[in-house]
């Protein structure tokens, strides 16, 4: 497999390189290409998104992606901002269906802020639809109207064909799991809402075996917090996905533990850990590259076929956690807190 790897900006770097070390060390027919990406690639080639990134991106097989986002960067206009370089990458991939699994480890039930009983054995996965909704939609813009008032506006709109592809896989990935999916949506307030209830529902009719259920986005906030673990799959459009999924980290413990994967219907796909670049712990060598080193797991997964190989990295971290090795953001007292590095190596040994 020929592995694009695309470090970008904060604390990317670091994270993807203990993440290429253990998938070099598998001992599998891999090739690694690196290029730069989001505020690093606007530096050097002065665009977040070169087309030089994207072409090495088009001769691989997965994408390895670490993180980007600059503050420093916040003031250009909005296409040369780095946040355009994930967009652009979804895009140009057409990676639509995002995979953000949830799980508790055992170890770490008490890093979570909810109590144990509540969180302990968590195991959920959110299913973001990632190439529509009001993050694509046009028109958008700000303006100002003839009384002179500013506005901003952003459209919602989902199309039929997008709401049934995602639902699709969300009804694979139930059938492959505890055979449950909630569809959240906003469909008591919102059209576009009303028609993505109307599509899942009629997809569902296809896989008799998984329970289906809806619930408004407003109420998924709450249950997740709550009672958690009444989910197994949840599908969702991309604004409700970002912000559900974000929240659902949480019940880990930690952000930095959570992969991720964006796929498109030929099984390629890019993988990264959901949390961002980190600008405040850059370069200071304690990040947590274990949100990482499990997208690269997903990587061999999805894109390789590769399921062993990925267990093997799965059951490594499980390992090191049970060790007792902690990074910063998930450090307890009384065990062994580790920089990135560190935890790296730790990862290595357990394989
Ligand atoms: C995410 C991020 C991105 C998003 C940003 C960086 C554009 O928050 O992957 O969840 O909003 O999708
Ligand atoms: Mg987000």
């Amino acid at each position: 497999m020929k592995i694009c790897v695309l470090p970008g900006d904060g604390i990317g770097p670091e994270i993807t390189a203990e993440a290429v070390r253990v998938l070099r060390a598998l001992d599998l027919p891999l090739e690694f290409a690196e290029a730069p990406i989001g505020g690093a690639a606007y530096r050097a080639l002065g665009h977040p998104l070169p087309e030089s990134t994207l072409d090495l991106a088009r001769r691989s097989d997965a994408i390895l992606f670490g993180a980007v986002g600059d503050f420093s960067l916040d003031t250009l206009p909005r296409e040369l901002r780095p946040e355009q370089a994930i967009l652009g990458l979804r895009k140009a991939f057409n990676l639509f269906a995002n995979f953000r699994p949830a799980r508790v480890y055992p170890e770490l039930v008490h890093a979570s802020t909810l109590k144990p009983e509540i969180v302990a054995g968590l195991d959920i996965l959110i299913i973001r639809e990632l190439t529509g909704d009001i993050y694509f939609g046009q028109p958008r813009g700000i303006r100002t109207l003839e009384n002179g008032v500013r506005e901003g506006f952003d459209t919602m709109h989902y199309s039929v064909p997008e709401i049934e592809r995602v639902a699709h896989v969300a009804f694979q990935a139930a059938m492959k799991r505890g055979k449950r999916l909630c569809s959240v949506d906003k469909a008591n307030v919102l059209d576009t809402m009303q028609l993505w209830r109307e599509v899942v529902t009629a997809v569902g009719k296809a896989y008799p075996e998984v329970e289906l259920s809806h619930m408004y986005v407003d109420n998924a906030a709450m249950q997740l917090l709550k009672n958690p673990k009444q989910f197994d799959v949840i599908v969702t459009g991309n604004l409700f996905g970002d912000i559900l999924s974000d929240e659902a980290s949480m019940l880990t413990g930690s952000i930095g533990l959570l992969p991720s994967a964006s796929l498109n219907d030929k099984n390629f796909g890019l993988y990264e850990p959901i949390h961002g670049s980190a600008p405040d712990i850059a370069g200071k060598g304690i990040a947590n590259p274990l949100a990482t080193i499990l997208s690269a797991a997903m990587l061999l997964r999805f894109s390789g076929g590769l399921e062993a190989a990925a267990q093997r990295i799965e059951n490594a971290v499980e390992k090191v956690l049970a060790q007792g090795y902690r990074t910063g953001d998930i450090a307890e007292p009384g065990l062994r807190t580790v920089g990135t590095k560190e935890m790296g190596d730790a990862v290595l040994a357990a394989l």
